[in-house]
């Protein structure tokens, strides 16, 4: 197995080694040898059977991926797992405590924001990174945020509405 240094270096050539990394995923530490070559929703999926990370377009664009990464939302796809090597890593089954919804899901499941579902894990931890930045974001802001995150059953409106539904409680 590589060091860290050493990886580096190879991976600077382009030959994919094996990595040693740690990170917490859903407040359990994971410490793996990986391929430095694999990327980080693979890891989620395959590695962790965390299934919930869905992959679709597999260039960046759909946001199907989308995962917390240190409380920022950012696509597992477009990521290496190596570098998220000392991260603390939110997915959708960390989300929630103890079986209970978030407020976030409840107004997804009482706003009708879900339609297939395929979309709707992104769309949850994108929003969720919104809402911690900014508990009171305007319509245009919520829209423009969510603009990386394409839904192919087009259930925006009703995302809009419930992250305002919970976003007017708040006040
Ligand atoms: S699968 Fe990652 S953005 Fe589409
Ligand atoms: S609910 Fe089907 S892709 Fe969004």
């Amino acid at each position: 197995m590589a060091s860290k240094a050493e990886a580096a270096e190879e991976i600077r050539f382009g030959a994919a080694v094996q990595v040693s990394v740690e990170v917490e995923v859903n407040g359990r530490l994971q410490a793996m040898t990986l391929p430095s070559d694999m990327r980080l929703v693979d890891f989620l999926r395959d590695r962790l059977g965390l299934t919930g990370t869905k992959f679709g377009c597999d260039t960046g664009q759909c946001g199907s991926c989308t995962i917390l990464l240190d409380d920022v939302s950012v696509k597992s796809c477009t990521m290496l797992a190596v570098q998220a090597d000392g991260a603390r890593i939110t997915t959708i089954e960390g989300v929630s405590t103890n079986g209970s919804l978030t407020a976030l899901q409840n107004a997804f499941w009482e706003q009708h924001a879900v339609q297939c579902g395929y979309c709707t894990p992104g769309l949850i931890l994108s929003l969720t990174d919104l809402l911690n930045r900014n508990p009171h974001p305007s319509e245009s802001e919520i829209r423009r945020w969510i603009d990386g995150n394409i839904c192919r059953c087009g259930v925006y409106q009703n995302v809009v509405r419930a992250v305002e539904s919970i976003t007017a409680q708040a006040e």
